[in-house]
């Protein structure tokens, strides 16, 4: 598996992280902790993944301790960058918002410890701009708890260019973790050659428009219980058909230019935009297996063209993710 350094921090990590929101079960209609622990130590183990990805908020600590149950049993914990996030709250009824306040990064930063049964976490991330706390000050806590080895790198997740330089007015960066795959491109005007100018990695989240880009989703396909795709704006009956149309079209470019699936296409397109990681969410063993189809080959610039106009064709006006921000108050 290709790997990239994330900043300057001397973190190494594989250029496909696994990502595990759906594993924490929240918002992802459910989840089973034999599949998430077997999914997270095959990534490992059998799939060149070094980077895995999590929060505080993925199952309000699910996600964080099944990361920490799979690493310690599998003694796997000195093999993988450890990413997860700080920086939101949730109520008592579980609703979101946001809150970088020190004082929470410093309750979080313990329970975060503790669930992924680790002394350091590799890259800690805030989840989302607070704008009750000035950037400068969350910042300097993160960089507080860098010199006591509580962390290794420092990161933000959903921040523009301005207020990642507010940020960097209080502490260093070394990783900021936007929305970007084929369908949801904004990041491609400011965040990425942003990142690319300071230095920074971009770790990419949604890599498969939650799974839009697998190839796999239907026009029936049902979503359980309180799965986010229900209320994506990209999977209702009047914009789904046009997605669908575009990954068919896709899935024929990524056969006959390289003998490869939509999905093996949509992830080392990401690869091949810039310092970029892939999220890729999964939370059963079987969805494991197209990882090992993403090394060895590159989107080049004739197959990028061909696909802006297969997008442009059924998607002239993009969705953007902005459905999934959470408030910046406790509703
Ligand atoms: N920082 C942030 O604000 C933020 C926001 C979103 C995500 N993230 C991070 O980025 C990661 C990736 O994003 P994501 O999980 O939202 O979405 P994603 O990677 O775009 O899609 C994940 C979904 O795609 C489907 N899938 C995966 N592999 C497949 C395969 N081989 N065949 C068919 N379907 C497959 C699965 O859905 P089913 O299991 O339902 O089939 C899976 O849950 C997250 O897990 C999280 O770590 C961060």
């Amino acid at each position: 598996m290709e790997s990239i350094e994330i900043g300057n921090s001397g973190l190494r990590a594989s250029r496909v992280g696994l990502g595990t929101w759906a594993i924490g079960g929240w918002m992802w209609g459910g989840t089973e902790e034999k599949d998430a622990i077997a999914t997270i130590q095959q990534a490992v183990e059998q799939h060149g993944v070094t980077l895995i990805d999590t929060a505080p908020v993925y199952g309000f600590g699910r996600s964080e301790e099944l990361v920490g149950k799979a690493l310690a049993e599998g003694g796997l914990r000195d093999k993988v960058v450890i990413a997860t996030k700080v920086g939101l709250n949730w109520t008592e009824d579980k609703k979101p918002f946001r809150d970088s306040s020190p004082g929470r990064i410093r309750q979080e930063i313990e329970d975060s410890l503790r669930r992924l049964k680790t002394e350091t976490i590799d890259l800690y991330q805030v989840h989302w701009p607070d704008p009750k706390t000035p950037y400068g000050e969350t910042a300097a806590v993160l960089e507080e708890l860098k010199q006591e080895g509580k962390i290794r790198a420092i990161g933000v997740s959903n921040y523009s260019p301005a207020e990642m330089d507010d940020f960097r007015k209080g502490g260093s960066l070394d990783a900021v973790q936007p929305p970007f795959n084929l369908f949801e491109r904004e990041i491609e005007k400011d965040v990425l050659p942003y990142a690319e100018l300071n230095g920074l990695t971009a770790l990419c989240y949604g890599a498969l428009c939650r799974g839009l880009l697998s190839g796999k989703v239907t026009i029936d396909r049902e979503f359980e219980g309180d799965d986010l795709r229900k209320n994506d704006p990209k999977f209702q009956a009047d914009t789904l058909p046009n997605y669908l149309a575009a990954v068919d079209e896709l899935k024929g470019l990524a056969q006959e230019r390289f003998g490869k699936s939509v999905l093996a296409l949509a992830v080392r397109w990401v690869l091949d935009q810039g310092p970029t990681i892939a999220l890729w969410g999964a939370r059963k063993p079987s969805q494991l297996k197209a990882m090992d189809d993403i090394d060895g080959w590159h989107v080049d610039d004739a197959a990028k063209a061909e696909i802006d106009a297969i997008l442009k064709r059924h998607i002239p006006e993009p969705i953007s993710p902005s459905f999934m921000a959470p408030p910046s108050k406790a509703a």
